[in-house]
């Protein structure tokens, strides 16, 4: 298998991030995620590959890629969707809503579902409480107050291959 490659206009823009901090260091984590988008995951090659560009030892950029439970250095599903069932979900209805998608997308041991579609995880506080039970996408898309039937259309929508829209965190009124 060929070796992973950034493009010319992948390279100019780690060289923009390097430039944005006063060290290469700094810049680990944004190359890391235009990898991630790129390869799909953050395998050994890749690490490598960003550890190459930035000019830092692999054991600095693998330390920062397993540390952060955004990068994913072995995807099991095409894609993956985090609910969560921390404190304020999990009493909202995100453990029955993690139930739900066991059950309806009928996820093996790994919660992986067996067309190797989806790949769901718990997640820990997603910084939403007050639109619970909320969903992650890949790391990028929230969706807020999540029903069982609003989780059937998501999952829909990206068994047709589109993330949904985007949503603003909905602004409650305080009275
Ligand atoms: S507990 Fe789920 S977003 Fe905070």
């Amino acid at each position: 298998m060929e070796a992973p490659q950034f493009s010319e206009a992948e390279r100019a823009q780690i060289e923009a991030f390097c430039q944005k901090y006063p060290t290469r260091q700094s810049a680990v984590m944004p190359t890391l995620w235009l990898a991630q988008e790129k390869f799909g995951e953050l395998s050994p090659p890749v690490l490598q590959l960003v550890a190459q560009t930035l000019g830092l030892p692999y054991a600095h950029v693998e330390g920062v890629a397993t540390f952060y439970t955004m990068y994913l250095t072995e995807r099991k599903g095409r894609w993956l969707v985090e609910i969560c069932t921390c404190f304020t979900c999990g009493e909202c209805g995100g453990k029955e809503l993690w139930d739900y998608a066991q059950q309806t997308l009928q996820l093996d041991e790994n919660s992986v579902s067996p067309d190797k579609v989806f790949w769901l995880r718990e997640a820990e506080c997603l910084g939403a409480c007050d639109t619970a039970p909320v969903l992650q996408i890949e790391g990028r898309r929230m969706v807020f107050s999540v029903t069982p039937e609003k989780f059937d259309a998501v999952i829909a929508q990206l068994r047709a291959g589109q993330l949904p829209e985007f949503e603003s965190v909905p602004i409650r009124n305080p009275d």
